[in-house]
């Protein structure tokens, strides 16, 4: 009976989410885990505008250092992250807390992104070691 009732509702938010998906054109995040493509959605809605990543199509990061913003986050098609820094940059605002907000996605949300960009970030880095440097929160940013 519950189930009959919300159905609608449903449809209707799946078909949304549809119509959402079209916008972020480019988002070449197909084939994934399920958490791994709303990850990579999330994050070209949340953190392309100053992220850039061209797997989704994200151009946000600075091209030039004459032209760049305060704001211009770091490049992820050349620079790797692992998980655990994800999810640390998400809850801190960055490694330095000054510029990236905090907490723009929580929750299973964060866990999505970070899954997401774990995996394809740095996929340009020039001879990138994968080893991972945690953050931690007494590291001092
Ligand atoms: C308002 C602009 C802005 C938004 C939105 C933003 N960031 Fe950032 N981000 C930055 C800036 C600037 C830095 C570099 C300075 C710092 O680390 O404090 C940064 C740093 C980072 C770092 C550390 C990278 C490194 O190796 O130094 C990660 C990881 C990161 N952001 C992930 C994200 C994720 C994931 C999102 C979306 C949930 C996001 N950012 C949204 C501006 C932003």
């Amino acid at each position: 009976m519950l189930l009959r009732r919300s159905l609608p509702i449903l449809l209707i938010a799946a078909a949304s989410f549809v119509l959402a998906a079209c916008g972020s054109e480019g988002n070449s995040v197909t084939g994934q885990s399920a958490a791994i493509e709303s990850g990579s959605q999330l994050f070209a809605a949340r953190c392309a505008g100053c992220h850039t990543l061209s797997v989704v199509g994200a151009e946000g990061s600075a091209a030039k250092v004459s032209s760049a913003e305060r704001t211009n986050g770091p490049n992820f098609n050349t620079r790797k992250e692992c998980y655990e820094n994800v999810v640390y940059a998400i809850q801190n605002g960055g490694f330095s807390g000054a510029i990236m907000p905090a907490n723009i996605v929580v929750g299973k949300e964060s866990e999505q992104v970070a899954a997401f960009l774990a995996k394809y970030a740095g996929s340009e880095a020039m001879g990138s070691t994968t080893k991972c440097a945690p953050k931690s929160a007494n590291a001092g940013g």
